[in-house]
C-alpha cells in the first residue's frame, strides 16, 4: 500500500501510529486519537519517553497519549546543560499550550514526578487529574546534594557509562534484575549513549529544585500515587506520607517492582491507572 502523509494522519486519528513532532526543540511523541482525553507522560532520570511504552500500548485505545523527552535526555537536545526545574515546567507548559491539550491528566515518574509536583503547584488548573509514580515532594537534603555532586564528578572523570550502569541497576527491584537481565542491559546501554551534558544538567536541576510538600494539601484534582514495594529511591513509606497530605488521593503499592514500576510490573500499573482514570471520569460527570 502507498502510505501518504494524510494516511499516517488518519492512522493516528484512529490510534494506530506513533507520531513525532518537535516543539520548542523537544521531541514530542503522540499515540491515539487527538479527540480523546489527553494524558501527558513525563519520564524519570536518566531515561526517555519509551519507559512508558507498556502503558501507552494499552491506554492509546481510549486516551490521547502525549510523551516527550525531557531536555537533555533521549532525543531532545542538551544545549548548554544549564537547566532548572522551573525550565522543565516551562517546557511542559509550552508543550501543553502548543498542542492545545485541554486539561490533560499529568503522569510523572520520579524526576518526571518532581516536574509534575512543581507544575501542580504552579498551574494546577491546567490538569484534570494527576498520577505520581515513585517520586517525592521533598527537595534534596545535604546528603542528596553531595550525591549529585559526586555523580557529576564521576561522569566527568569516568564518562557516562559507569554512572548509568550503577544508577539504573539500583533503580530496579530483584525480580526484574533476576528475570529480565537482557532488558535491563538494553536500558543501561541506551542511557549510556545520552549526551553527558544533558545528564549532568538534569542532575543540577534536581539538586536545585524546591520542596513542594507545602503545596500537596492544596491539590484539588483526583490524584493517584503509585510506588514499587522495593523502591529504594522513593520508598512506599515516603509516598504514603505524601498520600496522607493530598485531599483526593489514592495510593497503590506495586508488587515485584522497585523504582521503575511502569517497566517492572506494567500489568499492575496499567490496571491501577485504568481503574483510577475510570473513577476520575465518573467524578467529572
Ligand atoms: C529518577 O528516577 O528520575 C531519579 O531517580 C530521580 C532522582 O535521582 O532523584
Amino acid at each position: 500500500m502507498f502510505i501518504t502523509q494524510s494516511t499516517i494522519f488518519l492512522f493516528n486519528l484512529i490510534g494506530g501510529v506513533k507520531m513525532k513532532e518537535i516543539i520548542n526543540s523537544l521531541s514530542v511523541f503522540t499515540d491515539g486519537n487527538k479527540n480523546n482525553q489527553a494524558i501527558i507522560f513525563i519520564h524519570g532520570f536518566p531515561y526517555d519517553h519509551t519507559m512508558w511504552d507498556s502503558q501507552v500500548e494499552v491506554l492509546k485505545e481510549k486516551y490521547f497519549c502525549v510523551r516527550y523527552d525531557i531536555r537533555g535526555l533521549g532525543e531532545s537536545p542538551a544545549g548548554d546543560g544549564q537547566y532548572t526545574m522551573e525550565m522543565f515546567v516551562d517546557d511542559l507548559e509550552f508543550v501543553i499550550a502548543q498542542m492545545k491539550l485541554l486539561k490533560p491528566v499529568i503522569c510523572g515518574l520520579s524526576m518526571g514526578g518532581y516536574i509534575s509536583l512543581r507544575a501542580l503547584e504552579r498551574i494546577q488548573d491546567k490538569f484534570s487529574a494527576a498520577i505520581l509514580c515513585d517520586t517525592r515532594s521533598e527537595a534534596d537534603n545535604n546528603e542528596g546534594k553531595l550525591k549529585r555532586a559526586a555523580a557529576i564528578k564521576r561522569i566527568n572523570t569516568e564518562g557516562l557509562a559507569p554512572f548509568a550502569k550503577d544508577f539504573i541497576t539500583n533503580c530496579f527491584g530483584d525480580y526484574f534484575k533476576q528475570n529480565k537481565k537482557a532488558e535491563l542491559d538494553k536500558i543501561i546501554e541506551k542511557s549510556s549513549r545520552f549526551n553527558p551534558i544533558g545528564v549532568k544538567g538534569c542532575l543540577l536541576a534536581m539538586l536545585g529544585r524546591t520542596d513542594t510538600t507545602i503545596g500537596l494539601s492544596k491539590f484539588n484534582i483526583p490524584t493517584l500515587l503509585i510506588c514499587g514495594e522495593q523502591d529504594l529511591l522513593t520508598p512506599p513509606s515516603v509516598m504514603k506520607e505524601m498520600f496522607h497530605k493530598i485531599p483526593k488521593a489514592e495510593f497503590v503499592e506495586i508488587k515485584n517492582a522497585g523504582h521503575m514500576t511502569p517497566i517492572e510490573n506494567p500489568e499492575d500499573v496499567n490496571r491501577a491507572i485504568m481503574n483510577f482514570l475510570t473513577k476520575a471520569e465518573q467524578l467529572r460527570k
